[in-house]
């Protein structure tokens, strides 16, 4: 028989259909509210509630063909793809389900009939072998009595070190959910049938495949060491559609059947590599499949979650891409040919092309820009690798830098056999994440660059509303306007009004929730667009269409935390002008939820005791508990009040005023504490000048001023720690320190001095003598580069007339010093000793033609580079006169 795979796949939905089976489609890859699965993973799946009991099922008996993903999470096939010849990442996964009907029997007979009937698979009767749990008499016996099977041909598994059902013939989903004993069906795909002996299992073994594996549900796990039996019992079964097929269609490679011929052959029209069995075409032709399937259940690539899970497996594929030669970007270019081939019975891909494919374009222009540069270090660093670990920091540095997802690295360090320092990349990652969050903490700025070309007119109602109704206008997904917003979507929604502060006047947006009874899509950002503001994030659960009523909902202590430095920030302001002058003009500010910053024009330094004295008055003000009024001014009356602002920017008629008594008055658009007591505290944590006459000064307020004094305390108190004093005697033990320091110092001069004067009498011993010139050529091996140029510097002072060669190995680095006598320089200099010395150990340096100096780790050729030198040095000097 040879069917393509869709023919056999309607073989066996046909065949369960006459034995009184429903066709049901596949589900999603993503597991519908079922938060212990990434991705669906088996047929199973999307029953696993009926099998549990907690929901009924329509009907008694169904099949489906049903999209899995085996990538993270307790099936994961990610490594073998492309090595093997039958896994995947995604794949469909054929399977019948009996829900408290049919049990152990029928569905042996089942599968057994359709495998080996003429009239279904064909498949020769011998060609097939079985295995069974020790344990499971009942199947044993079905397979024994009732198929009349050969024992020889069934095999009896049991557990793996003694851990009860921890054996391949016990299945279970994940670490909790429905599970039971299985019986597994194999084809043999050698060709000469082995005669029988002792041996014949373990034989046997390495040709069999596994291909339909039927499992008898009867409990459910709900902890580790927690098996309870289940009120009914199931068959669940699953056979790979894509591994039947490299059966049925004689190829025994999954790569080898009709779809993934076709698949390949679209691959190598971008490679210069004519060998299609080459294991990246493999690769690349699973993991397009799997992309196509991802994104068209509406995930997109991130860096957490499902989205990393698709970000890993197009930056593998890009990976295997440049290893077969591939120039361009081409991964995305194989979306049609994949649909094509893939969307006989599948019409929601065909719907989808076009946002797979710009969803992969754009993660591969972002990739491949760093991808070459991360290769090259990857490579370099492989080759410095020592005792086949991967230094981990080196790994992280590669995902942080160049987005190299950890198991990329992994990936191509395997091929090597070499593994990583986990360890090391997880401290690697622990370090960052606490750097990025204090430098996070002050630049929290979304960097979202989407263009959306949307003109209208949104109301800002969040002065004092935190939580209001509104519609959802336009919704945008990758600068495409869209219709709606499905889960873990990615994009911008525009509102008819709302409580969302768009970016603006240095404040950040406002982050929250936008929700309904069914809906809940998280801001992560919002930004103004025109006169619109876009609220920047993703759908977590159900889905918003345009026109839905909504509720838009800010996060109120993340907002709290903003005003607060916002009005800080005009208070700063106001006692910059009242204690420097009114000099002092706004050039730049920046608000968030950690810290304010504040741009000025003054020209001259601003002292630390001058720093303490504004930040005292700003506290004063706060201590004073002020009002903070806002009024709606027309612009005459607010430069009369002498409003502070860029005023060349406004040029409304009513401009909003922000007043602090009449301390600062301040045009502003940005939303504000009620008093100047909620600020609590506030303290300037740097000043910097940052153009010429420009001044920077950052500061914290309330929790985060706490915190940075903390963090000072700390810090003395470890400094005092290490220095066994105290906090008030802390400076005193520092002087002292110091102070030991230098005298040490100074001792070790001296004795530096000594030794040295003691090596230079030594190295005079050995002088030479080449026409009479005097040379000395010394290799040494403690020196740093100050005290070697001292040493060679004394010995020329010595010799007087001569040539001087020293070189210093130390830590597989070499030094080279040379210096020569003036008198000599016309016959020979030393840059070029040097020069001559580093063309034989590739090393680098300069000089003059009296001394010069170099360096290189090229150190097991120096005896021969010294040899070559001294006979470079008689033949110069041979050649040239007194
Ligand atoms: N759920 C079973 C499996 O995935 C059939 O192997």
């Amino acid at each position: 028989m040879n069917k393509t795979t869709d023919e056999i796949r309607d073989a066996f939905l046909s065949f369960f259909k006459q034995k009184g089976h429903v066709i049901i489609p596949s589900s999603s890859l993503v597991p519908n509210n079922d938060p212990t699965l990434l991705f669906t993973n088996a047929g199973m799946n999307q029953f696993k509630d009926i099998f549990l009991g907690k929901k009924q099922s329509c009907h008694s008996r169904v099949v489906t063909s049903q999209h899995c993903l085996r990538t993270g999470g307790k099936h994961n096939d990610i490594e073998n793809v492309g090595y093997t010849t039958r896994h995947h990442t995604f794949f469909e996964m054929l399977g019948n389900f009996s829900f408290n009907d049919y049990f152990k029997k029928e569905a042996i007979i089942y599968a057994w009939e359709l495998l080996t009937s003429p009239q279904w698979f064909n498949i020769p009767k011998n060609k097939l072998w079985i295995s069974v749990y020790t344990d499971d008499k009942e199947s044993y016996d079905i397979w024994s009595k009732v198929i009349k099977i050969s024992p020889n041909h069934i095999f009896k598994i049991g557990d793996i070190n003694h851990v009860k059902y921890n054996s391949d013939n016990f299945w279970q989903m994940g670490d909790t959910g429905p599970c039971g004993f299985c019986t597994e069906i194999f084809y043999d795909c050698q060709e000469n049938d082995i005669h029988d002996n002792d041996n014949i299992l373990e034989n046997k073994k390495k040709y069999l495949i596994e291909i339909w594996n039927i499992v008898f549900i009867e409990f459910n796990r709900i902890s580790e060491k927690n098996l309870i039996p289940l009120p009914t019992k199931s068959i669940d079964t699953g056979m790979g559609l894509e591994r039947i097929t490299s059966i049925l269609q004689n190829v025994f490679s999954n790569y080898k059947t009709d779809i993934f011929k076709k698949l390949i052959k679209s691959i190598s029209k971008f490679s210069p590599v004519k060998d299609l069995n080459h294991t990246s075409f493999k690769i690349i032709a699973d993991h397009i499949r799997a992309c196509v399937f991802i994104i068209a259940d509406n995930i997109i690539p991130s860096n957490e979650h499902r989205g990393y899970i698709l970000r890993r497996i197009i930056r593998r594929a890009l990976r295997h891409g440049h290893k077969l030669g591939i120039k361009e970007n081409f991964f995305y270019k194989l979306v049609p040919d994949v649909i094509k081939i893939m969307s006989a019975k599948n019409k929601i891909l065909n719907s989808k092309e076009k946002i797979i494919k710009k969803t992969l374009q754009i993660e591969e222009i972002q990739f491949t820009q760093t991808l070459d540069k991360g290769l090259k270090l990857l490579k370099k660093e492989i080759k410095n690798t020592k005792n086949n670990v991967f230094n981990g920091e080196i790994a992280f540095y590669l995902y942080d830098t160049f987005g190299f997802p950890i198991d990329l690295t992994a990936d191509i360090c395997n091929e090597k056999k070499i593994k990583i320092d986990y360890e090391k990349y997880k401290k690697a990652k622990e370090n960052q994440k606490k750097k990025s969050s204090s430098i996070n903490k002050f630049y929290k700025n979304y960097n979202e660059s989407i263009i959306v070309n949307y003109h209208d007119t949104c109301f800002f109602q969040g002065y004092d509303q935190n939580n209001i109704q509104t519609i959802v206008k336009k919704i945008f997904i990758h600068n495409t306007e869209v219709f709606e917003i499905n889960p873990n979507q990615k994009g911008i929604i525009f509102l008819d009004k709302t409580s969302f502060y768009g970016e603006s006047g240095g404040q950040v947006g406002d982050i929250g929730q936008l929700y309904n009874e069914k809906s809940m899509f998280q801001v992560e950002n919002t930004k103004k667009y025109g006169n619109t503001i876009g609220h920047i994030g993703y759908l977590i659960s159900g889905k918003i269409i345009v026109n839905d009523h909504i509720c838009s909902k800010i996060n109120q202590t993340y907002r709290n935390s903003i005003q607060l430095n916002h009005t800080a920030i005009h208070l700063l302001h106001a006692a910059l002008r009242y204690y420097l002058g009114n000099d002092v003009f706004q050039k730049g500010s920046f608000v968030n939820d950690q810290y304010l910053r504040f741009d000025f024009s003054y020209s001259n330094h601003i002292h630390l005791s001058q720093l303490q004295n504004i930040e005292k008055i700003v506290n004063m003000k706060i201590r004073d508990n002020i009002l903070i009024k806002i009024k709606h001014l027309s612009l005459e009356e607010a430069k009369k009040k002498k409003a502070l602002a860029l005023f060349d920017y406004y040029n409304k008629s009513s401009v909003r005023v922000v007043f602090i008594n009449d301390f600062s008055i301040e045009l502003c658009g940005g939303t504000h504490t009620t008093r100047t007591g909620d600020i609590g505290y506030f303290k300037i944590i740097s000043y910097s000048s940052i153009a010429s006459g420009i001044k920077r000064i950052e500061a914290v307020t309330a929790e985060q001023a706490i915190n940075y004094l903390h963090e000072k305390e700390n810090d003395i108190q470890d400094i005092s720690i290490i220095l066994k004093s105290n906090s008030t005697t802390v400076k005193d033990s520092i002087k002292k320190l110091i102070n030991k320091v230098n005298i040490l110092e100074k001792k070790n001069d001296h004795l530096q001095k000594k030794e040295n004067k003691y090596l230079i009498k030594q190295i005079i011993q050995q002088i030479e003598y080449i026409q009479e010139v005097k040379i000395i050529i010394q290799t040494l091996n403690k020196y740093d580069r100050q005290i070697l140029r001292k040493i060679i510097e004394q010995l020329h002072k010595e010799i007087k007339i001569g040539i001087i060669i020293l070189i210093n190995i130390k830590n597989n680095n070499f030094v080279v010093m040379s210096t020569v006598s003036k008198n000599l320089t016309h016959r020979i200099q030393a840059n070029n000793i040097i020069k001559e010395i580093l063309k034989k150990t590739n090393g680098k340096g300069g000089g003059n033609h009296e001394i010069a100096e170099g360096g290189g780790v090229n150190i097991k050729i120096i005896p021969l580079a010294l040899k070559y030198i001294k006979l470079w040095i008689k033949t110069k000097l041979l050649n040239t006169k007194n």
